[in-house]
């Protein structure tokens, strides 16, 4: 993985070398990738990026070096928000509408990356537990690249997505019990199997793809980031690479030590990041059986709470839940008035966004960005129809 010279873990601080297969640190903690940015940085400007290819492989000098497993993932459009940032009197809204990714979500992302980095190491079989988006975007990227996919998914994951891991010829292992179970079940099976692990921060190169969404949005916004970003987090990934790619572009010379308030948006039914950050612990606690209909958010035990915890506190932002009938109306107000078809993940950062202007947190002068991370039309059985 040339470009990339070691990684270390964001935990413990831990450096590894470069190594094709690697998972994470001794102790638990996720690993980043480290690049020799002295070196690239001089003819890696913003500036030379305009006639690139229009996926998150434009961004190469920052991504391992392989050859890439492509399905025009990345390069999402950013949209200003006007008839949604009316009646919450904020003039500068945008939605990043990662819905436009290959099998609707932003999984697509980390997918990209790491099947390129994994079969260029030679693995030949994959497996993950994911609440469903992930598994989707697995199946179609190992298909691709023509490589197994094996799927570890709860009992209760939306009969779209079961559907669609099963028609990009993923294998599919439904397991009772939230997403904490499918884990603990494929680790189990694991050992038989030799299957590589590309589950959720047991491999450094899905961050890698998701930290595309940071690149793309100082492109788009000029390298003026903007005040406030509001994630729907779950596991963590995608809030966490948006973090990873502003240190890294802070060393590039893309954007100065300004950081955006990051906000961290669950629902109401599974909201162990909001428990904790009330009550200002440093990790979160695990939480009974999550309930929403926000599938992605259904993660009662997130592996880096810790970290997420201190990235939004660092950053100065905040962490709100949000009730599923907040997000049904969220998900109205951005299909009726902004004609974007959001996932109840998506839908829920607009229903934060309006907690947030109500207790007075976000000020109309500030520039707003909220993460549509999913597409609206998988999830039409749990939205329901429209009123
Ligand atoms: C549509 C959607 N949005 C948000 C998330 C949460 O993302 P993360 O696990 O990176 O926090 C997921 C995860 O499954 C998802 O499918």
């Amino acid at each position: 993985m040339a470009g990339i010279i070691s990684f270390h873990c964001a935990r413990c601080g831990r450096e590894r070398a470069s190594a094709p297969a690697l998972t994470t640190c001794q102790c638990g903690g996720p690993l980043w990738a480290d690049y020799d940015i002295e070196t690239v940085r001089d003819g890696f400007r913003m500036e030379s990026l305009a006639g690139r290819d229009q996926d998150l492989w434009r961004y190469r000098e920052m991504l391992p070096r392989c050859e890439p497993v492509r399905l025009g993932e990345g390069f999402t459009p950013l949209l200003k928000a006007c008839r949604a940032g009316k009646p919450l009197g904020l003039p500068n809204l945008w939605i990043k509408d990662e819905s436009r990714n290959p099998t609707g979500t932003f999984k697509a992302r980390g997918s990209s990356v790491a099947v390129s980095a994994a079969r260029a190491a030679g693995v030949k079989a994959l497996a993950i537990a994911s609440a469903g988006n992930a598994a989707a975007s697995l199946s179609a990227y190992a298909a691709r690249a023509g490589l197994e996919a094996h799927c570890y998914v709860p009992d209760d994951t939306p009969r779209i997505v079961l559907e669609e891991v099963k028609a990009y010829g993923g294998r599919l292992y439904l397991v009772e019990g939230p997403l904490s179970e499918a884990g603990k079940k494929l680790r189990a099976d694991l050992p038989e199997h030799g299957w590589f692990d590309i589950s959720t921060f047991r491999e450094p190169f899905r961050l890698e793809g998701k930290k595309t969404m940071g690149y793309e949005l100082a492109e788009q916004m000029a390298g003026n980031l903007p005040d406030w970003i509001l994630y729907p987090t779950g596991g963590g990934m995608g809030l966490m690479g948006l973090w990873k790619s502003f240190g890294e572009m802070e060393k590039l010379g893309w954007i100065d030590a300004r950081r955006p308030r990051m906000v961290a948006v669950q629902a109401s039914g599974c909201a162990p990041l909001v428990q904790a950050f009330e009550k200002g612990a440093k990790e979160a606690s695990p939480w009974g059986r999550p309930d929403t209909i926000a599938v992605g958010l259904r993660v009662p035990v997130c592996a880096v709470s810790d970290l997420l915890l201190k990235i939004l506190r660092e950053s100065g932002g905040s962490a709100v839940a949000v009730e599923d009938g907040e997000i049904r109306r969220a998900s109205l107000t951005l299909s009726r008035q902004e004609g974007i078809g959001a996932s109840p993940e998506g839908a829920a950062t607009l229903a934060a966004l309006q907690i947030l202007r109500e207790r007075g947190d976000v000020r109309e002068s500030e520039r707003v960005v909220l993460f549509n991370t999913g597409w609206g039309g998988k999830y039409v059985d749990s939205l329901g129809p429209p009123e």
